[in-house]
């Protein structure tokens, strides 16, 4: 059942605050901790839907997983000893569970049917199937009316599957993760080769437990990513940091409302997903860093954010691939900025959890913002700090099953004169389980 809310005019934001764990973190976390050999154990997991939805499929692949009062013990099978699901794998909202385990069961000699909700469901897969094929994997995937390969998905993965060098042909962490985690399994040499930079999680975890994996990057920053399989994992202990996916919205929010003063404790601020910060700081955002320090190879600060005009801004495409899922929040500060924000290159936002591009532009349109809708991006003339005008009683924005453009709207609210009121608050458990409490609780003066 969808569960509208409305969100509405509010008092400053205050205090210090902790956002759940990141959510690409925890995928991967989870999935090298079920192959190694021993029992790993994680600190600050995720436990929003969509990670648990990782964590249900390893363990119908054979992995122990365990959770006792947010510390989460996983005892591996080892690479290679993954098992035979026995029934469909349902992975929700998920389309980093879906890519992710495509790739780890490509390489092992068993099969796995893969199923998710509506919005997974239309999300295109061909982006790993192709490799994943080319590995040896035979997967048959529903085609859709206009050609494209879908979920419900099945794997028949091969041992041994054949090692190869992959260019990717659209900027995709999923795409990457996918390929690298089927090389675990393979033996040889898969290299993956990103032409632009995308973030990096896997990589940095995959030599911490130990695979046997290097990173160059030539002078045009084009990375060769090496990695030599069969590969041996060693248990390891994680502190996952907080997620810098999830702070965005409570940073755009204390930017935008008059007399916030907030810090969000323990973020992750690895270069390559740090993006917005930075375009929020060339607005104008009030946005200082402390407590710098790294946690198992990642980059991790206390954000302070005070409330601050913002000027609009032109967003180079080149900095997308550091800030992609922090485009719709992006947006709506964009909305109440000093003049004009312009945005491009933005296809890969049409293929999210929904048509990113299109939900933001409708749902800001309906607001009263002054928003143009381009086929790679949006352009937005902001109200120059006034508050939007919000909507009337009786209408909803459409979060079309995606966390993000709930959460957009939410903080979108919170910035507006009559308030706005979002269809279903429900999706935002895949990533930020507590948000409306946290929202609650910075606001209550
Ligand atoms: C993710 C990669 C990104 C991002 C997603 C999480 C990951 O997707 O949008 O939320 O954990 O690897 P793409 O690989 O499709 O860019």
């Amino acid at each position: 059942m969808p569960q509208s809310r409305t969100f509405t005019t509010a008092n400053p934001l205050s205090g210090r605050i902790a956002v759940p764990g990141d959510k690409s973190i925890s995928h991967r976390a989870l999935i090298l901790s079920a192959l190694a050999v021993g029992k790993s154990r994680i600190e600050g997991l995720l436990e929003g839907e969509d990670v648990l939805a990782t964590a249900a499929a390893l363990r119908a692949m054979g992995a122990d997983i365990q959770n006792e009062d947010g510390v989460w013990t996983v005892y591996g099978v080892g690479v290679g000893g993954l098992m035979q699901p026995d029934n469909i794998v349902d992975l929700g909202n998920s389309g980093t569970s879906a890519r992710l385990l495509m790739g780890l069961v490509a390489s092992h000699a068993i099969s796995a049917t893969f199923t998710g909700d509506a919005s997974l469901s239309k999300r295109p897969m061909g982006r790993v199937i192709d490799p994943l094929s080319d590995m040896g994997a035979d997967i048959a995937a529903r085609q859709t009316a206009d050609g494209k390969a879908c979920l419900p998905i099945t794997v028949r993965g091969i041992y041994p599957a054949v090692p190869m060098e992959y260019r990717l042909p659209v900027a995709s962490a999923q795409v990457k993760s996918a390929i690298l985690l089927a090389g675990l399994n393979t033996p040889g040499i898969t290299r993956v080769i990103e032409p632009v930079p995308t973030r990096d999680h896997s990589e940095t975890m995959l030599a911490g437990f130990g695979a046997d994996i290097s990173v160059e990057a030539d002078k045009d920053g084009v990375r060769k990513i090496t990695l030599t399989g069969e590969a041996e994992l060693k248990p390891q202990k994680i502190k996952v940091p907080g997620d810098p996916s999830s702070a965005a919205f409570p940073v755009v929010a204390a930017l935008l409302v008059p007399g916030s003063d907030i810090v969000v404790e323990n973020v992750g601020i690895n270069p390559t997903r740090a993006g917005l910060f930075t375009i929020l700081q060339q607005m104008g955002g009030d946005i200082a860093f402390e407590n710098k320090h790294t946690v198992g190879g990642e980059p991790v600060a206390d954000i302070c954010v005070k409330h601050s005009m913002l000027s609009g801004i032109d967003v180079p495409a080149d900095i997308a691939p550091s800030m992609i899922d922090e485009f719709p929040i992006l947006f709506v500060a964009a909305a109440l900025a000093k003049g004009t924000t312009t945005t491009s290159g933005l296809y890969e936002l049409r293929v999210k959890e929904s048509d990113r591009l299109l939900q933001m532009a409708k749902g800001l349109q309906a607001i009263g913002a002054d928003v143009t809708e381009k086929e790679d991006g949006l352009t937005i003339k902001g109200s120059g700090g006034k508050p939007l005008p919000g909507l009337d009683s009786g209408h909803l924005i459409a979060t079309a099953l995606d966390h993000r453009i709930a959460m957009s709207f939410s903080v979108a609210g919170l910035a507006s004169k009559k308030g706005v009121t979002i269809d279903d608050i429900s999706p935002v458990e895949t990533s930020f389980p507590g948000f409306e409490q946290l929202i609650k609780e910075m606001t209550s003066g």
